[in-house]
């Protein structure tokens, strides 16, 4: 008998979006921002999962063991929408965090999203929704690929030789969040051979890779329920050490069975970045 169960079990049921592995290799078509749904090629389905609340354990969770940590980081930014705002204000706030948050000696700021989960709002502001598709954001390879577009190549050997990563810091833009939370599971659930290698085709004819995920019942999906607008998480979407440091996580989000019908819409912002140790 275990005496945790009920604490197990506190959390809501709700479907995620995996990949099915015995469907056609997965090419997304990325669309500009604000022209509606990226076009894909695969089978994805719905599985229903447990989606824990993870506040009780909020504090526990380190990048280097679980691939994400959960904190409280207040800005200076106004207009999460004013992409020149962002970049002079949000992006070093942000850089400094995750240097902080991970003792990299360089973070390296490269983009940024802010997505709204209402269709409308989405063309009309030229942003991106939620993301459906449980991801993690690089694979073993692309992440190298990533740091040979943003460097002259004799720099991007150098640093490609030393213990590298990338962290994204994700926030609400306005909280509390009422629909669409992030869903995550850590590294310590999320087997290899659950991830499958999926294309991302670019407008600007970039190609990127990332990983989109099997369901798996050993995975453990988790959420922080209604998160202020100070509350950050930071995902590691790789690592390059291999010696059990988590090196990515899988996430995305879910519509939420206890969202109100009148909720506001969830906005957020993710910042992407390279550390370089
Ligand atoms: C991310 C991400 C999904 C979402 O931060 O990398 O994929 O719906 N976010 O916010
Ligand atoms: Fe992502």
């Amino acid at each position: 008998m275990t005496t945790t169960t009920l604490e197990a079990e506190a959390g809501v049921r709700a479907r995620l979006q995996f990949i099915d592995p015995a469907g056609p290799p997965p090419v997304a078509l990325v669309k500009p921002e604000g022209d509606g749904q990226d076009e894909h090629t695969g089978r994805y389905e719905y599985r229903e999962v447990l989606v824990h609340d993870a506040r009780p354990e909020a504090d526990r969770f380190t990048l280097d063991k679980d691939g994400f940590a959960f904190g409280r980081a207040p800005t200076a930014v106004r207009n999460f929408f004013d992409a020149e705002e962002v970049k002079r204000i949000y992006y070093p706030e942000v850089a400094a965090l995750i240097k902080r948050a991970t003792g990299a000696a360089e973070v390296v700021i490269f983009d940024h999203t802010c997505r709204i989960d209402d269709e409308a709002e989405e063309e009309s502001r030229r942003v991106r929704g939620p993301a459906k598709i449980v991801h993690n954001d690089f694979t073993a390879l692309s992440a190298a690929q990533r740091v040979r577009d943003l460097f002259p190549a004799a720099e991007a050997d150098a640093r490609l030789r030393r213990r590298y990563g990338s962290v994204n810091l994700w926030r609400p833009i306005r909280g509390p969040v009422e629909t669409a939370p992030l869903v995550i599971c850590g590294w310590e659930t999320l087997a290899q051979d659950d991830l499958v290698v999926s294309e991302r085709h670019y407008p600007d004819g970039r190609i990127g890779r990332i990983y989109t995920v099997a369901h798996n019942p050993k995975q453990r999906w988790l959420y922080f329920p209604q998160m202020a607008a100070d509350e950050i998480i930071l995902l590691k979407c790789f690592d390059s050490a291999t010696d059990g440091t988590a090196r990515w996580t899988a996430h995305g989000s879910f519509q939420d069975p206890t969202s109100p019908p009148d909720a506001a819409p969830r906005e957020s912002i993710e910042v992407r970045s390279m550390v370089f140790f």
